[in-house]
Formats: C-alpha cells, structure tokens, sequence
C-alpha cells in the first residue's frame, strides 16, 4: 500500500486540537481510498522554547527534510514567548529552508456559511509570496535603547522569486476561471513594486489565454468587499499576501475557514500545510476551535500529494457538513462534533 510519512507539528493552542481532528479526518479518507499516512508528531512549540530554550532543535530543519509532508496546527504563545521570537525559530524558517514559496489560501463560502457580506458567491485563490519580499529578515537596530536608536528593515526582491510566484499564479489561473490579479504599491513603492509589474507585463506574453490585471493593495482591499465575485487568482508578495488572506478569511466567514499551503512546486523538499489561523490563547483548551481550516488544509496536502479522489471527497464532506448546518457558527458546534459531522459525511 502506498505509504506517505507526515511530519504533525501541532504546535500551541487551539493548534492542537485542530491538527488532531484533521488528522483523524486525513486517517478515515486515506482508509476509504486504499493508502496509508503515517504520521510522527513533534512537540515543537513555546513549550518546547521553555524547556530547551529553542522552538526546535538544531537539526530540526534536516529531521523534517527526510517527511513527505508537515502538518502543522499554530505557532505562538505570545504571554510566554515573544510572537517575533517563536515565529522566527518555527514556521518562518521552515517556509524558507523549503523554498515553500507559494502560499496558497482560498476564499469561498462553504455552503450554509454565512459571510458579512452582501455577496452570495465567489471564489478567489490568493497565492502569496511566501520566502521574500518584507519578510526577508535583513535589517537591523543600532544605538539601541538610546534616543539615536534607528531600525532598518529592508524588503527583498529577487527577478528568481518575483519570476517563479508570478509564472505559479499565471499557472493557477489558467487551470481555473483564466483571471489574475497582480497586487502592487508600485505608485509609491518606485523600486520593487515597479519591478514588480513589469515582470507580470513581461510573463503575460506567455499567457495569452490569461486575463491579467495589476490592482493596487489599497485598491484591491476595497474590491474584496465590493465585488469579491469579480476575482479569481490574486497574487502578492509575502506582507501584502498575509494581510489580504485575513481580508480573505474574513469575507468567507472567519479564520475557521481559511486553508493554507505552503507549497515547494519543485518538489525538492516537503511542503507544509497549516490553517491560516493562530494558536487563539483565548479560546485555548475550551474545545470549540473550527477545525475546518485544519481539515481543508490536509484535503489539500492530499491534493498536493496525488490524492485527488481523497482530497476531493474530505471538501466534499466538509461541504455537506456545513450544509447540515455543522460548523457554520463560530464558538457553537464543539470541536469534536465538527470533526465528527465531517467523517459522518465522509463515509
Ligand atoms: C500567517 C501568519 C504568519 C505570517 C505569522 C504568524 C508570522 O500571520 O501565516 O498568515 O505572517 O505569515
Ligand atoms: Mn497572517
């Protein structure tokens, strides 16, 4: 039987709890559709920092290097670890030793969700620079502490990693309704973001059957509210990608809804898959996280992995579920009947 090894990461919080119900989701498809997971879970979180003064240990990029996948639930526990602190030994260096550079989320409405807009339907794949960009990490602080103090942070863009986003998102595009949106500030950002646009006007040539527009961030927020029917692949650089996928989640009811990728497409080093949502100290232990962004998320580890038919079935399940009313308000439905409604579902 085909076998694929996991990495679990489920981290802090609400993490926890997600990434076991999408785990045991993942187990019932992967049995229905004739293939194992095999999952190893590592403890790493600020629990983990408090114990061993580290979010990993040092080999700890090498051990996940060896996995198909990770599978990962929230990094974060900001009353004990500084987020800047747990973030940078955790999910941000796993992105980038792994070259996942493509972030994927989509935004639609499940059926029976209730979103705050007026909008009935839409369907938007933002795609998200995930390695560079205003997360490069380059900068510094000097005469700390005094009034001389200054901070310098510099965002990053490389001609390898705006090509290789844009080239995915075009890819993505033309696989679904032919439509991308390139998000810019190259009105007042005059070097990267003009560098930007250019290589989206140079890379359309090779995309003749692809429909592109090039949207300011300001802009592009807007039209999220307004006219989300109007969108189908959205593509940004990594900060301008982060805020627009909390937009994203939003419109589509809530972070307990929104999915994420982090996809290596040269397949050289695993991919990992985690909800766009944080560890949620506030609700932390109390049972009644919305595992559905978990769930979506390992339908599309699946996805990435070649399980199609089981991918495919977890969204559908997971779809009528919500249309059963199961999931669709946030802090009701515990945890466990979420899951439960799903793998009912499923089968
Ligand atoms: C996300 C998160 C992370 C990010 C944080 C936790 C560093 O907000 O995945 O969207 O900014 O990438
Ligand atoms: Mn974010």
């Amino acid at each position: 039987m085909k076998t694929y090894s996991i990495a679990l990461i489920p981290g802090d919080g609400i993490g926890r709890d997600v990434t076991d119900a999408a785990w045991s989701v993942l187990q019932v498809a992967a049995k229905t559709c004739g293939f194992a997971l095999n999952g190893t879970e590592f403890p790493w979180s600020c629990e983990f920092y408090r114990k061993t003064g580290r979010m990993m240990p040092e080999d700890g990029i090498e051990t996940l290097r060896t996995f198909d996948a990770i599978l990962l639930g929230a990094v974060g526990w900001p009353a004990e670890v500084p987020d800047a602190v747990s973030l940078h030994g955790l999910l941000l260096p796993i992105r980038k030793a792994f070259v996942q550079y493509a972030n994927i989320r989509p935004h639609r409405l499940l059926p029976g969700v209730q979103g705050p807009l007026r909008a009935e339907a839409f369907d938007i794949l933002c795609i998200r620079e995930n390695t560079e960009g205003e997360y490069s990490g380059a900068g510094g602080r000097v005469h700390q502490g005094t009034n001389d103090e200054v901070a310098v942070e510099t965002s990053i863009f490389t001609r390898t990693g705006v090509e290789r986003i844009l080239r995915f998102g075009f890819e993505q595009a033309r696989s679904r309704r032919g439509k991308l949106a390139s998000v810019t500030k190259s009105n007042a950002q005059k070097y990267s973001m003009v560098f930007w646009d250019e290589i989206t006007d140079r890379l359309s040539a090779e995309f003749p059957d692809v429909e592109v527009s090039s949207y300011h961030i300001d802009a592009m927020a807007a039209r999220m509210v307004m006219a989300p029917e109007s969108l189908d692949v959205v593509v940004a650089s990594n900060l301008f990608g982060d805020i627009l996928t909390d937009l994203g989640a939003a419109i589509q009811g809530g972070l307990g809804f929104a999915a994420s990728a982090n996809i290596n497409p040269r397949r050289d080093a695993p991919s990992m898959f985690e909800p766009v949502h944080g560890s949620a100290p506030d609700i932390a232990g109390l049972g009644i996280a919305n595992p559905i962004a978990a769930i979506w998320s390992g339908a599309m580890m699946l996805d990435h992995l070649g399980e199609k038919d089981a991918a495919a079935r977890i969204i559908a399940a997971m779809e009528t579920a919500t249309a059963r009313g199961i999931g669709i308000s946030p802090g009701k439905d515990r945890t466990e009947t979420i899951t439960a409604g799903i793998i009912a579902a499923l089968s």
